[in-house]
């Protein structure tokens, strides 16, 4: 598959789109200052906060699991069986359970992610969201692939 030019310099603070890159929905997103700040609050939730096991290039390696804070990059698929999992940024708490604070929810067996694609303890996705190979061509330019 070809690599994916995305423009970055559209999206609204908080938005998500969904890019197809081969055959497989990425999802973009852009991050608040809140969204990072409750992704550092979580860390002692998730079953992996620094990314060890799961599938990331290097310079995804670290906490938001992005080259830069403000940009989600991730492969659209659940680690457990596939399914597309749903952009949920803000949940309140008792739709689901206390401890998640919004970021995504594979709807076929309830697994949580947060916002930076880590994944929940005692769900069925054993591992994070993958982080698919990116660079940025220029500040508001990603080439994915
Ligand atoms: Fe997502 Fe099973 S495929 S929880």
């Amino acid at each position: 598959g070809a690599p994916v030019k995305v423009n970055l310099s559209k999206l609204e603070p908080g938005q998500q789109i969904v890019v197809e890159w081969r055959g497989k929905p990425v999802f973009v997103v852009r991050r608040t200052p809140d969204m990072l700040q409750e992704i550092r609050e979580v860390d002692s939730k998730v079953r992996d906060p620094d990314s060890d096991k799961s599938e990331q290039p290097d310079y995804a390696k670290n906490e938001y699991r992005s080259i830069k804070d403000e940009y989600l990059i991730v492969v659209g698929l659940c680690t457990h069986l596939g399914c597309s999992p749903k952009y949920l940024p803000e949940v309140k708490p008792m739709e689901f359970d206390s401890d998640w604070k919004g970021g995504y929810h594979c709807p076929c067996h309830g697994s949580k992610f947060d916002l930076a694609g880590r994944v929940y303890k005692s769900v069925p996705a054993p591992t994070n969201l993958v982080v698919p190979p990116y660079s940025y061509e220029s500040d508001m330019v990603i080439i994915i692939g």
